[in-house]
């Protein structure tokens, strides 16, 4: 079995981070979103991925991921011209997928349930699609399904106004061939795109039989910046040993589950964990605080931050202000001087924000 990762949407709704990156290369515990995709499937015992990327994601993805070869797999990129819905992106992997029965995964979901049994039993069985469903508060912003005692699919629909029901799609489906033929009989949806899910209702309407499973494990959606911040925090809890390969002046001011990279210095800081820290980053005079992710190459100094994630090649000076709940992208510049006039000076991105509490 193939497994196909969608990756060419626009990600607005997480920008200024995705005007630089693509929403499934942002770091989550210092680790792309879409890693954790890649070791569950091949958890699952598939190693030939398809990645559908777009052009301006594309050399982004080629340059963090190559081939495949240092994650012990082969991606074959192919690249969706413009972002024509899920079941187009599918519609255009077809040479690659061949008649085979495949995996979709959606490249922004961080699903930490095992997909293995699930890959498992659809082989095993004799239908034309298998769905992952989770329950879910908020209904109408899902691909939505109802199914039968037996965990049959009877109806979907994408982001219903009225729900039929609680359960979610979430983003790993299991299909045959027969969803191609389905994608030919669909026509775009309100929003302008070929679902997938209008081609598994198809797929129902025409008596083929679809497969569900719900699995109550945690699970997102990479959508908004909180939803960053909050697999941020689940990713570090699971943190489970101490790692410290850099230089750490003092460890009695280490506390909890920490990790430091190699060539990272640790001067006259606190580091109260769980928190991950890459390679070659310097922290001097600092307080990092729990739940806090900071990448490779960054500087802080004199600075406290908890609870947030700060990318690669940063640097944080001076802020006398605990920094607390945000996400910092990379080669950002945040520094207080004592210079006069004291005034704020930004030279910050489209969609940037900044919020200052007295
Ligand atoms: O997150 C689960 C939901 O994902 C499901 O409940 C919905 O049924 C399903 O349609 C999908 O809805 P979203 O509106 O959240 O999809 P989004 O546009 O965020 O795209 C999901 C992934 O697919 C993302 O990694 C970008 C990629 N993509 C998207 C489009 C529209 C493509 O590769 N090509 C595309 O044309």
């Amino acid at each position: 079995m193939k497994a196909l990762i969608l990756c060419a949407g626009k990600g607005t709704r997480l920008r200024p981070l995705t005007f630089t990156n693509a929403k499934q290369l942002i770091p989550v515990a210092n680790k792309p979103v879409i890693l954790y995709s890649i070791e569950n499937i091949k958890n699952s015992g598939i190693k030939d991925i398809g990645i559908v990327v777009n052009s301006e994601n594309r050399e982004a993805f080629q340059e963090k991921l190559g081939d495949g070869s240092d994650y012990g797999i082969k991606i074959t990129y192919i690249l969706q011209q413009e972002p024509k819905g899920l079941a187009h992106a599918v519609r255009i992997s077809k040479d690659y997928i061949k008649d085979e029965p495949f995996m979709l995964y959606l490249g922004d979901n961080l699903i930490f349930e095992d997909i293995k049994e699930y890959s498992e039993k659809f082989l095993k069985d004799d239908c034309s699609a298998s769905i992952l469903l989770t329950p879910v508060p908020n209904p109408s912003q899902f691909g939505i399904a109802v199914l039968d005692d037996h965990g049959n699919i009877m109806k979907v629909v994408e982001k219903p106004k009225d729900p039929p029901s609680n359960f979610a799609i979430i983003g790993v489906y299991f299909f045959r061939k027969e969803i191609f033929e389905a994608i030919e009989n669909i026509k775009p949806s309100w929003r302008g795109e070929y679902e997938i899910t209008d081609a598994i209702e198809y797929l129902v309407e025409n008596g083929k039989k679809v497969r569900a499973h719900v699995i109550y494990g945690w699970w997102k959606d990479m959508g908004r910046p909180e939803d960053l911040s909050e697999a941020n925090r689940r990713l570090l809890e699971k943190l489970s040993r101490r790692k410290i390969l850099g230089n750490v002046d003092d460890i009695k001011n280490v506390y909890g589950v920490v990790e430091i990279g190699e060539n990272s210095e640790i001067v006259n800081s606190q580091i109260r964990g769980p928190v991950i820290i890459g390679k070659n980053t310097v922290i001097k005079d600092s307080y990092i605080g729990p739940y806090t992710s900071i990448g490779n190459n960054v500087f802080i100094q004199s600075s406290e931050i908890e609870n947030s994630i700060v990318m690669d090649n940063t640097t944080i000076i001076n802020i006398d202000r605990r920094i607390d709940n945000s996400i910092i992208g990379s080669n950002a510049k945040l520094v207080k001087t004592d210079t006069r006039p004291r005034v704020l000076r930004f030279v910050i991105g489209d969609y940037s924000s900044f919020y200052h509490s007295e």
